[in-house]
């Protein structure tokens, strides 16, 4: 499907002409922190007269290949940091670097070809440079050890608020396996605006059965960012009601023959009494 997908658009780059393939430009990024910008274009058909980055409008980089000795040139901007990580004959890649909340907006990248056509494509993509960093999500009501017969409920909410428009995900994960849907239960509207939480829910049996303790995973993600917090689930198993058993009957036992046997098979013994 992908590469029936991939080859059509092959082709009509191709009866368009085109020199410009795309840009990659991340939808979330943090303010002090670090994005990375790709254009990619096509030379077969034309060559390449100048490439240009754009932020709302205004040039911030821009690549002549003509001009021999400073073929690139990057505009000083206080939104930014600019750095040309990558460049070749198919892509230019930028690392922005110490990111304001004001290199949030529109990026585009334009290609003009060489004389004569000088035809002029350019593909734009959003950035949202958020305030705060991301944090990790908390979990809330987790104890270090539940009973098999218990239902294990533990939330997981965002420690900092997040605008409609910019919602990340949670998720709830059990020895890497995603958990199914009815067994979470989003609980937001109990919370401050703007904070999420997701609640798990985990019958203690199951645990049990697992060996006594699994791996949950709470992941948050927002666009290419996610973090997780982790929380190692324990139930008591049922083998320490055996050695209760066990010592109550060696008790019991005490002096008689049998006694020696209580130690490999308590629940046996039990039933032979
Ligand atoms: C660019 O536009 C976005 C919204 O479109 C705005 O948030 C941002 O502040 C603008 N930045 C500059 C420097 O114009």
């Amino acid at each position: 499907m992908r590469g029936v997908y991939v080859s059509a658009v092959l082709l009509l780059n191709c009866a368009a002409g085109d020199i410009l393939r795309g840009v990659d430009v991340p939808l979330y990024a943090f303010a002090g922190g670090q994005a990375t910008l790709s254009c990619s274009y096509d030379l077969r058909a034309t060559r390449l007269y100048s490439l240009k980055w754009y932020h709302n409008g205004t040039e911030f980089y821009r690549y002549v290949p003509t001009e021999r000795n400073h073929p690139t040139y990057i505009k000083p901007t206080l939104k930014f940091s600019v750095t040309e990580q990558f460049r070749n004959e198919q892509r230019v890649t930028l690392s922005l670097t110490r990111l304001s909340v004001s290199a949030s907006g529109q990026y585009r990248c334009e290609v003009i070809a060489e004389h004569p056509s000088f035809r002029t494509e350019a593909s734009t993509a959003k950035m949202i440079v958020l305030r705060e960093p991301l944090k990790a999500p908390v979990l809330v009501g987790a104890r270090e050890i539940y009973e098999p017969t218990e239902l294990i409920k533990i939330g997981c909410q965002t420690r900092q608020p997040f605008l409609q428009e910019h919602l990340p995900t949670l998720k709830w994960y059990l020895n890497d396996n995603k958990v199914d849907p009815e067994r979470v239960t989003p609980y937001s509207k109990s919370l401050l605006p703007g904070y999420l939480g997701l609640s798990l829910h985990v019958p203690g049996e199951e645990i049990a059965a697992a060996g006594g303790s699994m791996q949950a995973e709470c992941r948050l993600t927002l666009g290419p960012h996610t973090l997780s917090t982790y929380k190692t689930l324990r139930v008591r198993v049922r083998m320490i009601s055996y050695v209760d058993n066990y010592y109550s009957l060696g008790v019991v036992l005490r002096g008689n023959v049998m006694a020696v046997m209580l130690t490999s098979a308590a629940v046996t013994i039990a039933t032979h009494c």
